[in-house]
């Protein structure tokens, strides 16, 4: 039974070549977010394995971390906390640089958004490099979070992201190429 969510999951990606750049194969889940079976497949694997967690925080990327966080967060009673790209957040936040393929990036979150001794479970749609979620790992533990999990939809094996967690463990529902 779990395999054949995994399998309308896996078929529910569109998989669209040369965007945004030539040789970049886009793994696109808004076909995914149009099959309502394959989408609530999606959040029910991620609220099985973490609902007896203990997890008090769900940590979301933008942007695609926004549109899987929330349902996981409120099917499991955790607050939701938004990762942003810089000068998104109105209050003070505290930032973390990360290198991309070429210059840096930075994420950004609410101070008081999450207090030390949380325990947050880290959602994105996608890890390729693992630059994103490294730093929204950083993040959470420069105020004294405890990062319980990283959880995607994607893994892209070959650019072997998981290598840039460290020693936290990565949960990926499908693999790409
Ligand atoms: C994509 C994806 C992840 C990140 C993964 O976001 O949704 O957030 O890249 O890449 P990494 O593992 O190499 O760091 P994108 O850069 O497309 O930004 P967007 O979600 O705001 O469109």
């Amino acid at each position: 039974q779990q395999d054949s969510r995994l399998e309308r999951i896996s078929s529910a990606i569109r998989v669209i070549p040369d965007f945004p750049k030539p040789g970049i194969m886009f793994q696109d889940i808004t076909t995914l977010l149009l099959d309502t079976k394959a989408f609530r497949d999606t959040i029910d694997l991620f609220v099985e394995r973490y609902r007896d967690k203990n997890i008090s925080v769900v940590a979301g990327v933008e942007a695609r971390g926004f549109i899987f966080g929330p349902p996981i967060a409120l099917a499991i009673g955790a607050k939701f906390v938004p990762m942003r790209k810089p000068n998104k957040l109105p209050g003070e936040v505290i930032s973390e640089e990360y290198s991309l393929e070429y210059g840096t990036d930075k994420m950004e979150m609410h101070v008081g958004a999450v207090q030390p001794g949380d325990r947050a479970l880290i959602i994105d749609d996608l890890i390729a490099t693992g630059g994103t979620l490294g730093a929204a790992i950083k993040l959470l533990e420069r105020v004294g979070v405890h990062v319980v999990e990283c959880a995607c939809v994607i893994e892209l094996p070959e650019l072997k992201g998981r290598e840039k967690l460290g020693d936290k463990s990565l949960f990926v529902l499908v693999k790409g190429a």
